[in-house]
């Protein structure tokens, strides 16, 4: 059972995307405070410079903020920006058809026709899955999406949406899950082997668990806001992990541990999507693509996380 087509194989071709919870939204992110426009800008402008194509956002990223953002950048660029966006099943949204009237606001947003990937943000109540799985078969032959994916589903959420999609001849393209080396539950409940096994791209979000794996925070220097209660626990332990992937970056000219850590994601046959909110950040990030960490850097990776108990 492998079902990548013309339609999906795009996603395989990515290494390395850009995500844009942060452009908009102010809760957990502090737009407008910790980065302007000018600077998420500017981070556009860097990722593309950096050969990165597939930018992930959503309707509910300050509140279609950061779709408007993106709208605008994409006008000042000649260049083929590969767009995925999201439609959250708010249990007020009734019918099927609102999943496509939510996608052509998101299009009116990025002020584009269609899109490459649409994904379902969450499998939330009170509708079944094949509710809003039918949605996207709908928006995807009305030709508003290029492919169609998942967010958030499980094993047994994600072969529903599969066998639902597949009596239209549709494929999964995508499940898009947290995954991290602070958070490897992907690994032990089975999901990466069985989207392997589908041939369904798996999209790693949070990749820097929120920016503690870039080593910038410590117990000293907690993250603000949301996150600092968050993470309170693990500061102190990541440490020594921390260390590790400094260490093992000097064997890669110097690569940082946030590039290690998107490294190690690609490594495990996935595309990782990580914020950024700066050129800095953006320009980082992108560095983490277009070489490879050993199968034994893998190896003590993987031994290093596990000791923290991910
Ligand atoms: N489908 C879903 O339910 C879902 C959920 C979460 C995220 N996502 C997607 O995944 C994307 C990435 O996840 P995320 O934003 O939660 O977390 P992340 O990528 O793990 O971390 C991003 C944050 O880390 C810091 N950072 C990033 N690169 C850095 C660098 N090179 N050096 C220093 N600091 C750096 C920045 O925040 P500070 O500077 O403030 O530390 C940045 O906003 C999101 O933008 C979104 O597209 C999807």
């Amino acid at each position: 059972m492998l079902t990548i087509t013309d339609d999906t194989k795009f996603l395989f071709d990515i290494e390395i995307g850009l995500g844009a919870w942060s452009w908009g939204d102010r809760i957990v992110w502090s737009y407008g405070r910790t980065h302007s426009d000018e600077d998420i800008k500017n981070a556009f402008d860097i990722s593309l410079e950096a050969g990165i194509s597939f930018i992930d956002t959503a309707e509910v990223y300050g509140q279609g903020r950061s779709e408007t953002l993106i709208g605008q950048f994409l006008k000042t660029t000649p260049k083929k920006v590969m767009i995925a966006t999201k439609f959250m099943p708010l249990p007020w949204r009734l019918g099927k058809s609102s999943l496509t009237r939510a996608l052509k606001h998101s299009l009116n947003r990025l002020g584009l026709e269609s899109v490459d990937l649409y994904q379902i943000h969450w499998p939330l109540a009170p509708f079944p899955i094949e509710h809003w799985v039918e949605g996207l078969a709908q928006v995807k032959q009305l030709g508003l999406t290029k492919a169609v994916g998942v967010s958030n589903y499980n094993k047994n959420q994600m072969q529903m949406a599969y066998t639902i999609l597949a009596k239209y001849s549709i494929p999964l393209a995508s499940n898009q899950v947290e995954y991290s080396l602070l958070d490897r539950k992907i690994e032990k409940n089975g999901l990466l082997d069985r989207c392997n096994e589908m041939g369904v791209r798996l999209i790693s979000y949070s990749p820097l668990a929120k920016g503690l794996l870039t080593g910038k925070y410590t117990p000293e220097n907690p993250p603000p806001g949301i996150r600092g209660r968050q993470y309170a626990g693990k500061l102190k332990a990541i440490q020594p992990l921390i260390k590790l992937m400094t260490e093992m970056g000097q064997d890669h000219g110097g690569k940082s541990p946030a590039q290690i850590a998107l490294n190690w994601l690609i490594c495990k046959n996935t595309l990782p999507i990580p914020g950024a909110k700066n050129a800095r950040q953006a320009e980082m990030n992108a560095g983490a693509a277009g070489w490879r960490l050993t199968p034994d850097q893998v190896k003590t990776l993987d031994e290093a996380s596990d000791k923290l108990g991910n």
